[in-house]
């Protein structure tokens, strides 16, 4: 059956790399039918939302949803930008991806890690990070209210005061960690893992610790031939530089999982190397990790790579696991010959050229 692949390129160099990678559907020649959509920045400076109406009736339409990158500034530059018309009008600016990741409710955040460039021992791992709770479910403020001055017995905040503080509440919830760790599990035995390392702090946040080390090993009691694991996630952080090959993968909330995933990224080699996918029940979008990079735009120096193996993840998700481990295999062929490579892997080639080699590994192996 026809798949439906929604692609919408967004800004800066996100335009750039999926123009240069988007041609590897037709070498593949797969039964998947590609459509553009509009997203970002120019969109919320014309109609004050960086996600027309139009492009959330094509999202409902996809089978899978592939994003360039988006430019997300700061709500007072944001709302300078309006024009005139749509000034005043009371529009906050929320991030498209933030958008996406809450209205399809996108719990699982994915990334695939293995070792592209560099030296060292070839791995090849993937951490899940929770996408809709944990310390990014938005009970963040200035000012501790009154009602909970029993409950925060902290002496600086007898030495600041109350409202010369600020708090972020880490909230985690049976259901949202169910689902996870469920996610978590199956993915490890679709992708031959064998080993799920929770990566958290329980000996430091002892209830909200407990908690979800309780749930996780409930879940894990499911899969028998999987290995559970509980970890300190300072000490998962030091292995994933020092022994990510002990590893299979890694979950953990938002906060904790968002940064494990960047550090995951420096170990893949780059920004220029790292995809990654946002899933929920029946929905799904692909995005390299990357976002617009203002600073190189419009001068030929993103590197592709990232937007392959993405796009990879997103032909993998509609069921065509073969045609994706050919790009996969193509990036590291490319990568690894060291030929063909744009500046921020030391070398001098133009996205054009390197995706013309990755191309071109692709159709010859
Ligand atoms: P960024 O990822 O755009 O850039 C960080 C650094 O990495 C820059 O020096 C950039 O040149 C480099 N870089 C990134 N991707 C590269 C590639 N494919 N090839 C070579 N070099 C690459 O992050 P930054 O600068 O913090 O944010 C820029 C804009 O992107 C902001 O408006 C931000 O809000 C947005 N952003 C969007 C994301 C998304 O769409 N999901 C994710 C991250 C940032
Ligand atoms: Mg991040």
């Amino acid at each position: 059956m026809m798949k439906k692949f929604l692609v919408l390129p967004g800004d800066g160099i996100g335009r750039e790399v999926c123009e240069a990678a988007l041609p590897v559907l037709d070498l593949l020649n797969l039964p998947i039918q590609c459509e553009f959509g509009e997203i970002g920045w120019d969109f919320w400076c014309q109609e004050g939302n960086a996600i027309p109406a139009a492009t959330w009736h094509q999202i409902d339409m996809a089978d899978a949803v592939l994003l360039g990158a988006i430019s997300s500034k700061g709500k007072q530059a944001a709302e300078a930008e309006l024009v005139p018309t749509l000034q005043g009008r009371g529009l906050r600016y929320t991030s498209p991806v933030l958008q996406l990741r809450q209205r399809l409710e996108l719990f699982a955040n994915v990334r695939p890690v293995w070792r592209l460039a560099g030296q060292g021992m070839p791995f090849r791992c993937a951490i899940i990070r929770e996408n809709t709770e944990g310390l990014y479910a938005g009970f963040d403020r200035q000012g501790v209210p009154e009602s909970l001055s029993d409950w925060l017995t902290h002496p600086n905040l007898a030495r600041s005061g109350l409202d010369q503080a600020a708090i972020s509440v880490r909230l985690q919830t049976r259901f949202g960690l169910e689902r996870l760790f469920r996610y978590a599990f199956d993915y490890a035995g679709a992708n031959g893992y064998s080993r799920v390392t929770l990566a958290d702090k329980p000996n430091v946040l002892r209830e909200s610790g407990q908690f979800a080390t309780d749930i996780f090993l409930g879940i894990a009691a499911h899969y028998a031939g999987i290995e559970a694991e509980i970890c300190n996630v300072d000490a998962v952080a030091l292995d994933l530089v020092r022994q990510p090959q002990r590893f299979g993968v890694i979950v953990a909330e938002n906060l904790l999982g968002d940064i494990l995933s960047d550090l995951a990224a420096g170990v893949m080699g780059g920004l220029g190397l790292a995809p990654s996918a946002n899933i929920g029940h029946g929905r799904a979008y692909f995005e390299p990790v990357h976002g617009s990079a203002p600073d190189i735009a419009g001068s030929g120096r993103a590197n592709p790579a990232a937007m392959f193996l993405t796009i990879g993840m997103a032909l993998r998700h509609m069921g065509f696991a073969a045609a994706a481990d050919r790009i996969d295999g193509a990036v590291l062929q490319v990568v690894r010959q060291g030929r063909c490579l744009t500046p921020d892997l030391g070398g001098a080639s133009t996205t054009q050229d390197m995706a013309s080699a990755i191309l071109q590994a692709v159709t010859r192996p």
